[in-house]
């Protein structure tokens, strides 16, 4: 394990995909868009896939807003000194399900008049945006086209807010099971005959499914299938391609946590999910830790000045200024104390989540709204 942020420099220089994952709220996106920054300034054509309901992203980087096919973001605005190389290039994209979903269906329709009739189907709309991962099965999908043909040099994905963070790593794997599943495939059969003709314990799971929900939902459902039909195979073939691509050595995770002792303990269980899928953890940063205060100074020299002044002070008249001043190294030193505590604790935790660099981020004084924060960010992930 190592602490150099020059690692993570490397990292976005030889990764073709780096997936940020984490719990809630710890600055996946933040971080997202800092090693895209990063790697763009260092000469890669590099995009973000953003998924961030508050559009904050799109605000940082100066897009009105964000759309689901990626856009350059103007040279000026991420390299106003134009120190990056000339092949640097940034975009971005925010995810919409929706908007993926119905591309897809478009895409890989075989007459557009099958893509017409799953986009009309009223199971269809009510799922595109809604089911339960969704989300993350088509950040899957957005990952692949990219990586199709998107043409980047570095594809760095944001993943979804979810509870269960490591959700997305799962997606492609459940399609396939959903594909290749008993019921799924009946439904897919053209006639009403075979669903007839459909084991005794089908019949009884959809009519009691048509109990519950109504026979049209059925029907609405039926008809979705079968409108999928002649598809199925290229999500097949594509969660395929994601599963391999995401175990592809030029794939890089990337776990974000915060030094709280409950986003700890989530980021060692999302490593473990992580080694479950044969998969490691590249780089841990630890975002929004005690700023390095004190300089290169140890607790114990800020300790001995205090006291060294508190003995001046003793000898002065007006001593009210040096007592106030050794105070504040007192201070000082409690703080170098804790921040260098809090590292060693951190560090330890990287160690047992199998990182092989763990970084810190500092918390800023102010949120990160723009390409300086972004920076400032940056400067401390990649140096
Ligand atoms: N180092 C930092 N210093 C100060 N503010 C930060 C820092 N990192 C992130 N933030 C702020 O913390 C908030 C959460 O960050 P961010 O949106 O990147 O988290 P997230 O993991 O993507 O959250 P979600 O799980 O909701 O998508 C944002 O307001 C961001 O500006
Ligand atoms: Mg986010």
């Amino acid at each position: 394990m190592s602490a150099s942020n020059a690692n993570v420099g490397e990292l976005i220089d030889r990764s073709h995909v780096v997936v940020c994952c984490g719990t809630g709220g710890v600055g996946k996106t933040t971080a997202s868009a800092v090693l895209a920054l990063a790697a763009a300034r260092r000469g890669r054509n590099a995009v973000v896939v953003t998924i961030d309901p508050a559009k904050r992203l799109a605000d940082t980087l100066g897009l009105e807003e964000l759309g689901d096919t990626a856009r350059e973001i103007d040279r000026d605005r991420w390299d106003p000194s134009d120190t990056a190389p000339a092949e640097g290039r940034l975009s971005a994209l925010m995810l919409d399900t929706r908007a993926t979903f119905d591309g897809l269906v478009h895409k890989h329709a075989e007459s557009p008049e099958q893509a017409e009739r799953i986009l009309a189907n009223r199971f269809y709309r009510n799922i595109a945006g809604a089911l339960s991962g969704t989300q993350e099965y088509m950040a899957m999908e957005k990952l692949h086209e990219l990586h199709d043909e998107g043409g980047f040099d570095l594809i760095v994905v944001d993943t979804p807010p979810t509870r269960h963070a490591l959700d997305f790593l799962d997606a492609p794997a459940r399609l396939t099971r959903l594909l290749d599943n008993r019921i799924f495939r009946l439904l897919m059969m053209p006639t009403r005959r075979s669903l007839r003709l459909a084991s005794l314990a089908v019949q009884t799971f959809l009519r009691t499914v048509a109990k519950v929900i109504g026979s049209e939902v059925i029907d609405d459902i039926v008809a979705f299938f079968r409108a999928f039909e002649g598809m199925e195979h290229g999500f097949r073939e594509r969660a395929a391609n994601v599963t391999a691509l995401l175990a592809a050595p030029t794939t890089a995770f990337v776990l974000v946590t915060s030094p709280r002792r409950d986003a700890v303990g989530e980021a060692e269980f999302f490593a473990e999910r992580l080694r479950e899928s044969d998969l490691s953890v590249d780089v841990l940063i630890v975002n929004r830790v005690h700023p390095d205060f004190g300089g290169q100074r140890t607790p114990l020299e800020l300790r001995v000045r205090a006291v060294e002044i508190t003995e001046v002070a003793n000898r002065c008249d007006d001593s009210e200024a040096a007592v106030r001043l050794a105070l504040r190294y007192e201070n000082l030193a409690d703080y170098v104390s804790l921040g260098q505590h809090e590292r060693d604790e951190l560090a330890r935790a990287g160690d047992r989540i199998g990182a092989g660099v763990v970084t810190f981020v500092p918390s800023l004084a102010h949120d990160v709204f723009d390409i300086a924060a972004l920076d400032a960010v940056g400067r401390h992930l990649v140096g």
